[in-house]
């Protein structure tokens, strides 16, 4: 264990005493209880992926309630922190989490950015920490950490399955559009990877930045660049908007992009969405017991529907459990922990689901088109998809 995480942490069981505290005998009569697991939920929950946060929130909750309340034998108490999807705080707000609430475990968040803050902090200190969202590639790749596992996807691999389908149906000239930002950047070259895997290639670049969604001048460019689709990140409110302004300026070249572009956004895009082609490792309508029975929880507990985010973060709650359940509870036996984690193969509302050596989640990257409001199952544009985990030595 590091030694600031000893500093940090609070013993797993009741009597673990703090440096200078007084011991208490106990009497045969006393009964040891486990005291509560902080978890941290360090989640936007205002800005542009607000709704992301609170879909992650609850289904996070949902599990736990369906633990009966613990994991490994443990009482969960949460504590949430609002990041605000502002990269310049995620330091500050993680260590907030970590040194003066003391949390156990956190998980967070949605921006790659802010990732990159509780990456920096979470190295140090040696917290486990669940991603249940940010694709920031490097953390499963060179800045990879034995206390850091992902069960959403790392921004590579969604947008490469686009440009896989795209290439091998003979698309040969692309634009990309997105945040100018670690998320739109880095799943521009999955996008572009995919497509050159099969001879096709991306000529032109169109960014704006995070969270600006002054469309107009990129839009205007589009016809003059002579491609036969658009690939595009874009995701929460900012994804909303780009859709149907893209709609509205009448544009003929067909758009299409890593699936957030049309998750948890259709009731707002309206028709405004309708033909888009989205690469994602979920989709409504996936046809398995487990997104059946999930999607119906999920909309009793949260009111509304479940989508991508609902998923990440339930089975990021779902690999804490298995995590401490292999150790009872006990959050400081590290190499049993991690090891349960690593070998962990979760029955996902996604589907299989199972951790590399980089602790990144494999998984299907499914092609899906928006048809009547949802994002219908067309294919599996790469099966089993694994990130390259590039330059990560654990
Ligand atoms: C990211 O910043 O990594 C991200 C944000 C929203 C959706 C997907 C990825």
């Amino acid at each position: 264990m590091s030694v600031s995480k000893s500093l940090t942490r609070r013993g797993a069981l009741a009597g673990g005493l703090a440096v200078g505290a007084v011991s208490v005998v106990p009497t045969r009569f006393a009964i040891a209880q486990p005291k509560p697991l902080k978890v941290g939920l360090m989640l936007p929950y205002s800005g542009t992926f607000a709704k992301l946060g609170e879909n992650i929130t609850s289904a996070v909750e949902m599990l736990i309630a369906e633990k009966g309340g613990k994991l490994g034998g443990r009482v969960v108490e949460i504590v949430k922190l609002d990041d605000e999807s502002k990269p310049e705080k995620g330091p500050q707000n993680a260590e907030r989490l970590v040194k003066r609430d003391a949390v156990d475990v956190l998980i967070g968040t949605v921006h790659s950015g802010v990732q990159m803050g509780i990456h920096k902090v979470v190295r140090e200190t040696g917290t486990l920490t669940i991603i249940p969202n940010a694709g920031a590639n490097s953390v499963t790749r060179e800045l990879c950490a034995k206390n850091v596992f992902r069960t959403s996807f790392s921004n590579w691999q969604p947008a490469h399955g686009m440009g896989l389908a795209l290439g091998k149906r003979g698309v040969r000239k692309a634009a990309w559009i997105t945040w100018d930002y670690a998320a739109g950047k880095e799943a521009g070259d999955g996008f572009r990877e995919g497509l050159e895997k099969h001879g096709g290639k991306v000529v032109q670049s169109l960014t704006l930045k995070f969270p600006e969604t002054n469309f107009q001048p990129l839009l205007a460019q589009i016809p003059g660049l002579d491609v036969e689709v658009v690939g595009s990140f874009f995701a929460g409110g900012g994804a909303v908007q780009f859709v149907k302004e893209y709609k509205a300026a009448g544009l003929k070249v067909p758009l299409c992009g890593s699936g957030f572009l049309t998750e948890g956004t259709l009731a707002a895009q309206g028709d405004a969405a309708d033909g888009i082609e989205t690469a994602l490792h979920y989709a409504d309508g996936l046809d398995n017991a487990r997104n059946l029975a999930f999607r119906k929880a999920f909309k009793e507990k949260a009111g509304r529907d479940a989508d991508v985010y609902a998923v990440q973060g339930y089975d990021a709650a779902q690999l804490l459990a298995i995590g401490l359940e292999a150790v009872k509870g006990n959050v400081e036996d590290e190499a049993n922990l991690y090891k349960a984690m690593r070998g962990a193969r979760i029955e996902s509302p996604r589907g299989p689901m199972t951790i590399s050596s980089s602790q990144e989640v494999v998984h299907n990257i499914y092609l899906r088109r928006v048809t009547n409001g949802e994002n219908k199952v067309v294919g599996i544009a790469a099966e089993a998809l694994a990130d390259p985990g590039t330059g990560c030595k654990l």
